[in-house]
């Protein structure tokens, strides 16, 4: 099975929660998770910007990877309230979400603009969790794999099959983040796996067979083993239940292989 090769990545997106203060608690905790020191999965925990320094200074020297949430696709310039992607670099920061659901629906988020912050933090040596998924009525509608393969092919554009070795792709159905509505572990699995077959048309089979795809919304100790039993699903982009240590602890036990 081809899942076997690919690396697991179980990553925490904190959205706009905790303080300073909180950030060192719950790192702190996971630190000392003997489940997180030695886990069989890549540990990314992407906090607010106000909490990156925290993080890469407490995470040092441990396994736990830390991200952002967004960056802007300019170098620098007149962009009130944006962070480029060479400031992330400088920091320290190995890994960004672009493209989140939460970005699309309430920051004007296109995928052209996502293209645009992929291509600008692959070229400052930044990783990229790229999220795609269809809304509700989408679904219903039955166009989730024209709406899922229109996002993966306009954010790619432009990415070599080189620089996608540092993309990862979370699929997140915008009807089950934060909704308690999961994705049952088959549709999640289809998607994933069309995902997969639109990388492949794209690039190579090679380069399909090697990206990480993960599933994120509503993923909990509860449903994860299940979710991640799949072939086609890597890892888990992980809202609410990243902000309890135990949940998330729980969770890379599941990803870990
Ligand atoms: P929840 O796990 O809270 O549903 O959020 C998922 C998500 O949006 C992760 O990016």
């Amino acid at each position: 099975m081809n899942k076997n090769l690919r690396k697991a990545i179980l990553a925490g997106n904190w959205k706009m929660n905790k303080n300073r203060a909180e950030a060192a608690e719950l790192i702190n905790e996971l630190k000392q998770s003997e489940i997180i020191k030695n886990a069989d999965c890549e540990v990314i925990i992407c906090v607010p910007f106000t909490n990156l320094e925290t993080a890469l200074e407490l995470t040092q020297g441990t396994n736990i990877k830390v991200g952002a949430q967004n960056c802007h696709f300019e170098k620098s310039g007149a962009f009130t309230g944006e962070i480029s992607a060479d400031m992330l670099t400088e920091m320290g920061v190995e890994y960004v979400i672009i493209g989140h659901s939460e970005r699309r629906q309430y920051f004007g988020e296109t995928d052209l603009t996502v293209n645009k912050r992929t291509l600008a933090a692959l070229n400052a040596g930044i990783k990229v969790i790229l999220c795609v998924g269809e809304t509700l009525e989408q679904r219903d509608d039955g166009i989730t794999e024209e709406i899922v393969a229109m996002q993966t092919k306009i954010a790619l554009k432009g990415v070599t099959e080189e620089q996608l070795k540092d993309v990862i792709i979370a699929y997140e159905p915008v009807w089950a983040i934060g909704t308690g509505r999961t994705a049952t572990s088959q549709q999640a699995a289809e998607v994933c796996g069309f995902i997969r077959s639109t990388v492949k048309s794209l690039y190579t089979k090679q380069a399909a067979d090697g990206v990480t795809i993960q599933y994120g919304g509503s993923m909990k100790p509860a449903n994860a083993d299940e979710l991640l039993s799949r072939e086609d699903i890597d890892g888990g982009l992980i809202g609410g239940a990243s902000l309890k240590a135990a949940d998330f602890e729980a969770l890379v036990r599941s990803a870990s292989k």
